[in-house]
């Protein structure tokens, strides 16, 4: 292949990434951008082995097929709570992958010569950012997992001690990058270096913040996969590395702002441990499936606002079938989705999009919260810090300033779940002794399937 049609070929790949990211912006035209991607992806690979000559075709296409298949059964068997643990399995992989095409770069080089200032510089990075991607990966994988302790583990100088990591790390690359030979022990010492910097770096935030940890280190995993293009001269793989590096900071980005955080918070506060229990206080105002279920008929216009208990109990299905009772029923039924509900982002928009929940009835928080005072009724499924008003009315409260759904607002609420417990952040929740409040405890599958029923009956 000549080194126009490779060119050429790179360009149509970074084309349809681009395209490709951009669709993934929209529920209905996400499958489309990710097949576009995937796409682009593939034309860069075959393009790459082959004007290279580094493999014949048929391993191309064995290892393709090799990769279809793990990849499909991946998104098959992986349940969709553990979506944010495969990410960060993906993500590790990219990391290491970055480091050993850096790696691989120095032996690029004729026999006994050293390579360029450049060259050393680029493979370097992807080193160090490749191998900090890769531990840091697997513990937020250990983490989420619960192979490891989910907790925030923190101790006294830890961040001395990362700051110390990180200096050696980058004295021990200028020195590597002197006197750039494969066997340098400079190098090897960048290599151990950054995966203990990576483990250090994970190990004190929380099990419950790792998605955002995992969105950072995706950015991370980019830019490792920039450098190693930098390294081996790779135009796409500069690309590709620089648009997932960017797409990542931005996606952390919105998740800390929609939890009106800020990254270092996120990085070094040791918030986000797992918490099960709240202070139970104040009356509470129970309702059974049959009594919500006549307010429900009576209803012209029902939101549902879903969270992490929704995922948990896997009810978007039965959620889908009530909405769809309710809309024959000539009610307007609308799904309200907070930036941050559930535990990943755009966790809600995949489990109602499995559940054939039309795009249109999808609105934002932005766009619902003006609409709530003329909402009849507003069904919190499993959902608790995204609709807490302390957020909004108590300075002292943990959360205040996140930006939350309105649900109060609402002239009823149902609040769909199994107690009184606080959610991910651990804190009260006032919306549950709300006047317009009533709680239908349970797991919230059973509790939209006794509403079904109810609706029917
Ligand atoms: P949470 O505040 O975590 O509340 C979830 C609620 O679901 C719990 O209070 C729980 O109450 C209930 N629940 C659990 N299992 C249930 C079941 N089987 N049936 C019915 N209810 C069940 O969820 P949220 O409102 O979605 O908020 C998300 C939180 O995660 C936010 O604080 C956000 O900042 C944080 N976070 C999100 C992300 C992303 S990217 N989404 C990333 C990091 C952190 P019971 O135990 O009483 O049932």
């Amino acid at each position: 292949m000549t080194n126009v049609a490779v060119n050429l070929a790179y360009i149509v790949a970074a084309v349809l990434f681009v395209f490709g990211l951009k669709m993934l912006g929209s529920p209905d035209t996400a499958r489309r951008g990710n097949a576009l991607s995937a796409a682009g992806m593939l034309i860069a690979i075959v393009v790459t082995l082959l004007s290279k000559g580094i493999v014949e075709l048929h391993w191309i296409a064995i290892a393709a097929v090799a990769g279809a298949v793990v990849g499909a059964l991946a998104a098959r068997l992986v349940a969709m709570t553990a979506m944010p643990e495969m990410v960060a399995l993906f993500n590790g992989s990219g990391g290491i992958a970055s480091l050993l095409v850096g790696w691989a770069a120095l032996f690029g080089v004729a026999d006994g010569a050293s390579a360029s200032t450049f060259t050393a510089t680029t493979v370097f990075l992807s080193v160090m950012i490749g191998g900090v991607t890769f531990s840091g990966s697997l513990v937020a994988w250990g983490k989420l997992a619960e192979v490891l302790p989910s907790s925030a583990l923190t101790f006294g100088g830890q961040r001395f001690i990362n700051a110390g990591l990180l200096l050696a790390l980058v004295v021990c690359g200028v020195l590597f990058i002197v006197e750039p030979m494969p066997d340098s022990p400079f190098f090897i010492a960048v290599l151990v270096l950054a995966f203990l910097l990576g483990i250090m770096a994970v190990v004190p935030i929380g099990g419950a913040d790792m998605p955002v940890v995992i969105s950072l280190l995706n950015s991370y995993s980019g830019l490792a996969a920039c450098a190693a293009g930098f390294a081996i001269n790779n135009n796409v793989l500069i690309v590709s590395g620089s648009l997932v590096g960017a797409a990542g900071i931005i996606l952390t980005n919105i998740m800390c702002k929609a939890m009106n955080r800020s990254l270092a918070n996120v990085l070094f506060s040791g918030f986000g441990a797992i918490q099960t229990s709240a202070k139970v206080e104040g009356e509470v105002k129970p309702i059974n499936a049959d009594d919500a279920g006549l307010i429900l008929e009576a209803a012209s216009a029902v939101t549902f606002v879903p969270g992490y208990g929704m995922a948990v109990a896997q009810a978007q299905h039965v959620v889908q079938e009530l909405g769809e009772l309710l809309e024959e029923n000539g009610c307007e039924v609308t799904y309200a989705i907070h930036p941050v509900a559930g535990r990943m982002p755009g966790h809600m928009n995949v489990l109602l999009a499995e559940a054939n929940v039309p795009y249109d009835q999808l609105v934002e928080m932005d766009d619902v919260n003006p609409r709530m005072p003329n909402i009849d009724v507003a069904v919190v499924i499993g959902a608790n810090d995204v609709v807490n008003p302390s957020a909004r009315n108590d300075a002292g409260s943990p959360i205040y300033g996140m930006p939350i759904i309105n649900v109060d607002h609402a002239r009823t609420v149902f609040v769909l779940k199994r107690s009184m417990a606080s959610g991910f952040a651990g804190v009260d929740n006032p919306l549950f002794f709300g006047t317009n409040t009533r709680m239908l405890f349970g797991d919230a599958k059973a509790s939209v399937a006794a509403l079904i029923a109810s609706l029917k009956g």
